[in-house]
C-alpha cells in the first residue's frame, strides 16, 4: 500500500531538476539537490569564506560551518560530532583510514557483498585477507560463517551496512557482535544504507561508519565518524604542520568549506522530509523512516512488475533490503537497455558499479553486470510505472 500521509509532492518541488521531467532512478550513484542545499552552498560563497584558524571573520565562518557539518552529520548517523572525519569521498576516506589501522601481520575480513571502496583498501594493506561469502541466488550474506572468519588475529571486518546493487541489508549486529567478542574492529559502509532509512550506528556496532553525502541530496562530501577516543589510538600519515588533533589529524588539506554548508543543509532537509518535533536526530529517525516506507512501498510494485516479466532476469530475493533492484533483459545487453529507457526519460545505471566481487559472484561481471534501478525518498509511483513500461516494451 503506497502511504497517502508522505508529502511526495511537496518533497518533490523542493528538487530544481526533477523539473526535467526525468524519471531519476539512479539516486543510487547520486541523487539530485535540493533548493536548500544549493543555498546554503551559494550563501557561503557569498558572505566571504576564508581558511580556518585565521584573525578575521571570514575565517571563522569557515570555522563554524565545520563544526555545523560535524554535528550534522553525528546527527545522522548517531555518532559523537568529535568522531565526524570529513573529506572528499568514501573511497579516499577508507584508504587512509585502512593505512592507519591495518598491516602485514594482521587479519582482515571482507566481503562478496561490498562495494570495492570497502573491500579494496583493506585487502591492499598486506594484511592477510579473509573472504565472506554470498550466496548468489538469495543475495545474503549468511552471518554463521563469520564464526570460522574471524579470530584471534583478526584486526578488522569490513562490511557494508547494504549492498548497492541488490539492496542487501546483511545482519551487522550479529557480525558486530563476533568481531568485539574477538577484539577485532567493525568497520561498517554505509553508503548505501544511509539514504534508504533511520540510522543508529551504535545499534549497528560499528566501530567506523563511513557516509557519503551525495547520495543523501548534499554536496560529494564523504564522512567516516568513529568513537574519538578510538580516532586517538591511530595515527594516519599527516603532514608535520597539520593539527594533530582528532578528528583534523584525518583530514588532508584544506576542506571544501562552501560544501560542508551544503552537508548540514541536505542533513536539515532530511529531518525535514515530513512535519516533526524534537531535536534534529529525533527528528532525522521519524523523517527516515517515513521515507523508507515510502521507498519500499513503492519498491514492491517495482519488483512484482519486474518479476513477472517473463524476459526479465532479476538478481537476488534478501530480506531486509533497500528499494534497489538490479536485473538484466534478454536479448539485450545492460547498456542497450539503460540507453533504450534514456530516450523514454528514464535514467537507471548498468554495468558493475564498483560491486566487483558481487557481480563476480553472480557471474555478469565480464557480461557488463546488469541495470540497477533504485529509489529514493523523491521518486513516486509514476517513476516505477514509465520503468516497467519501458521494460516490458522490450519484451
Ligand atoms: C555502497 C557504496 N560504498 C562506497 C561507495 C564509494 O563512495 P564514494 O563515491 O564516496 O567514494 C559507493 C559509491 O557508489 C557505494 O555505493
Amino acid at each position: 500500500m503506497l502511504d497517502p500521509t508522505f508529502p511526495i509532492e511537496l518533497v518533490r518541488s523542493s528538487y530544481p531538476a526533477l523539473a526535467d521531467g526525468f524519471a531519476y532512478l539512479d539516486g543510487a550513484a547520486g541523487t539530485q539537490t535540493p533548493q536548500p542545499v544549493i543555498d546554503a552552498v551559494s550563501a557561503a560563497y557569498r558572505a566571504g569564506i576564508g581558511n580556518v584558524g585565521g584573525a578575521f571573520p571570514a575565517s571563522d565562518r569557515s570555522g563554524a560551518i565545520v563544526a555545523a557539518c560535524r554535528a550534522a552529520v553525528a546527527d545522522l548517523v548517531g555518532g559523537h560530532p568529535d568522531g565526524v572525519v570529513l573529506g572528499p569521498n568514501m573511497t579516499t576516506l577508507t584508504y587512509r583510514l585502512a593505512r592507519a589501522i591495518a598491516g602485514p601481520g594482521d587479519e582482515v575480513v571482507v566481503s562478496r557483498l561490498d562495494h570495492d571502496a570497502n573491500v579494496r583498501p583493506w585487502t591492499q594493506t598486506g594484511a592477510t585477507v579473509r573472504w565472506a561469502e554470498v550466496d548468489p541466488v538469495t543475495g545474503e550474506l549468511p552471518v554463521a560463517q563469520y564464526a570460522d572468519l574471524i579470530g584471534e588475529r583478526t584486526r578488522l571486518v569490513a562490511v557494508t551496512a547494504a549492498s548497492n546493487i541488490l539492496g542487501t541489508r546483511p545482519d551487522v549486529a550479529a557480525i558486530a557482535e563476533l568481531a568485539h567478542c574477538a577484539g577485532a574492529l567493525m568497520y561498517v559502509d554505509g553508503v548505501h544504507a544511509t539514504p534508504h532509512g533511520p540510522v543508529d550506528m551504535r545499534a549497528l556496532g560499528a566501530d567506523f561508519y563511513a557516509t557519503s553525502a551525495y547520495k543523501w541530496s548534499g554536496p560529494h562530501i564523504g564522512a567516516v565518524v568513529a568513537d574519538p577516543a578510538l580516532l586517538e589510538t591511530l595515527r594516519p600519515d599527516k603532514l608535520a604542520s597539520s593539527p594533530d588533533t582528532v578528528p583534523e589529524r584525518f583530514e588532508t588539506g584544506t576542506a571544501a568549506f562552501a560544501d560542508l554548508a551544503g552537508v548540514t543543509a541536505a542533513v536539515d532537509h532530511l529531518a525535514a522530509l515530513v512535519p516533526g518535533t524534537g531535536t534534529r536526530r529525533e527528528r532525522l529517525l521519524a523523517s527516515m523512516s517515513a521515507a523508507e516506507e515510502h521507498e519500499l512501498a513503492l519498491f514492491a510494485v517495482l519488483i512484482e512488475g519486474l518479476e513477472t516479466m517473463p524476459h526479465v532476469t532479476v538478481y537476488g530475493k534478501p530480506a531486509r533490503r533497500t528499494a534497489t533492484a538490479y536485473f538484466n533483459v534478454a536479448g539485450h545487453t545492460p547498456r542497450q537497455v539503460a540507453e533504450h529507457l534514456a530516450g523514454l526519460g528514464v535514467n537507471v545505471w548498468n554495468g558493475h558499479n564498483y560491486a566487483w566481487e558481487l557481480t563476480g559472484a553472480l557471474g555478469i561481471r565480464d557480461s557488463g553486470g546488469a541495470v540497477r534501478a533504485g529509489l529514493v525518498h523523491y521518486n513516486d509511483r509514476s517513476d516505477v510505472d514509465r520503468l516497467l513500461d519501458g521494460v516490458a516494451r522490450l519484451g
